[in-house]
């Protein structure tokens, strides 16, 4: 006998008779605040949906989305680790979701799965709303991992001056860079990569407008600059931006000690949930719902 499909009672389409259901997927999901984000747009743009958590086990995200869009699941956003796994199992991808090689965002049309990023979108709207200039900016991305490469599309869209993408590896860092020249070359960005070692010779590394991290060195209570490289990196003009949230991390102190300002990414989670619920319910609903507001909120 197989073992029965990993879907949360909360979740199953199938309790929800007569109301669209969506579900974030990830492992663990029990800290999402997805649920609350989407349940705040919905009451904005009074629409009556269902939106809840499911926990595949590793290795069985395919089945648990595929019983769940088979049961009427409209929707669903996909966390770590799914993203690859969700990208594989669309089958229609919206190019920035080829170009960011992941997939945050689903919904099932005429029983095809589509599958988007919405990432980098939410990272640049949160950036812009800040009062970050991010056209004609020197920017120094730190990663070259899956949040990385979800970002860097959307970054270079704005035609930022320079952007450099400095990794601990440099063969990921090169592999990045070589796929998104083209797009550099019709933004008229220079896009470089460089190693976090690199960044410590004073000579070579001037500072920045705008450092991104995009590393998971923050869950680990490590930056992944060294002090001499943030010394180089930041002044009091920089912005640093985290991705992670919900903590002051180490690479946030380094900006804070040079007198930058900083961010977590409290507001690319927003942002990013923001265009999935437009992608499903209506692009037309765009002025009914506030992402600031709802941001705000999860602040207080
Ligand atoms: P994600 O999808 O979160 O980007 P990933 O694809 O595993 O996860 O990539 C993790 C990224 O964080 C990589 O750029 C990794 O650097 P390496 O390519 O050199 O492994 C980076 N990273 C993780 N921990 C780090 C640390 N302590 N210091 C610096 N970089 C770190």
């Amino acid at each position: 006998m197989t073992s029965p499909a990993p879907i949360d009672l909360h979740t199953d389409p199938k309790l929800f008779d007569g109301v669209d259901v969506y579900a974030v997927a990830g492992n663990p999901i029990s800290h999402s605040k997805s649920p609350l984000i989407h349940a705040r747009f919905a009451q904005q743009s009074k629409q009556a949906m269902h939106y809840g958590r499911l926990q595949p086990e590793l290795g069985g995200f395919a089945k648990a989305a595929q019983e769940f869009f088979t049961a009427g699941g409209k929707g669903m956003n996909v966390t770590v680790p799914f993203k690859l796994d969700a990208q594989a199992l669309a089958d229609v991808l919206t190019p920035r979701a080829q170009l960011a090689g992941a997939v945050n965002t689903l919904w099932n049309r005429d029983g095809k799965v589509y599958g988007d990023n919405t990432d980098g979108a939410g990272l640049v709207r949160d950036l812009l709303a800040q009062g970050i200039a991010l056209h004609g900016a020197r920017i120094l991305l730190v990663g070259a991992g899956g949040a990385a490469r979800g970002v860097l599309g959307p970054l270079l869209d704005q035609s930022p001056k320079h952007l450099v993408l400095a990794n601990r590896s440099s063969a990921k860092a090169d592999e990045l860079v070589a796929l998104f020249a083209g797009l550099a070359k019709a933004k008229n960005t220079t896009l470089e990569s460089a190693t976090l070692e690199s960044l410590e010779d004073a000579k070579r590394t001037t500072p920045f407008d705008l450092v991104i991290n995009a590393t998971a060195a923050g869950l680990d209570n490590q930056s992944p600059l060294s002090n001499t490289a943030a010394a180089n990196i930041f002044v009091p003009s920089s912005f640093a931006y985290e991705m992670l949230y919900g903590k002051t991390t180490s690479f946030m102190q380094q900006a804070l000690q040079r007198g930058s300002r900083v961010s977590d990414g409290l507001g690319m989670l927003v942002e990013q949930a923001a265009d999935a619920f437009l992608l499903w319910r209506g692009a037309d609903l765009a002025t009914t719902i506030d992402p600031r507001v709802v941001l705000a909120e999860l602040r207080s």
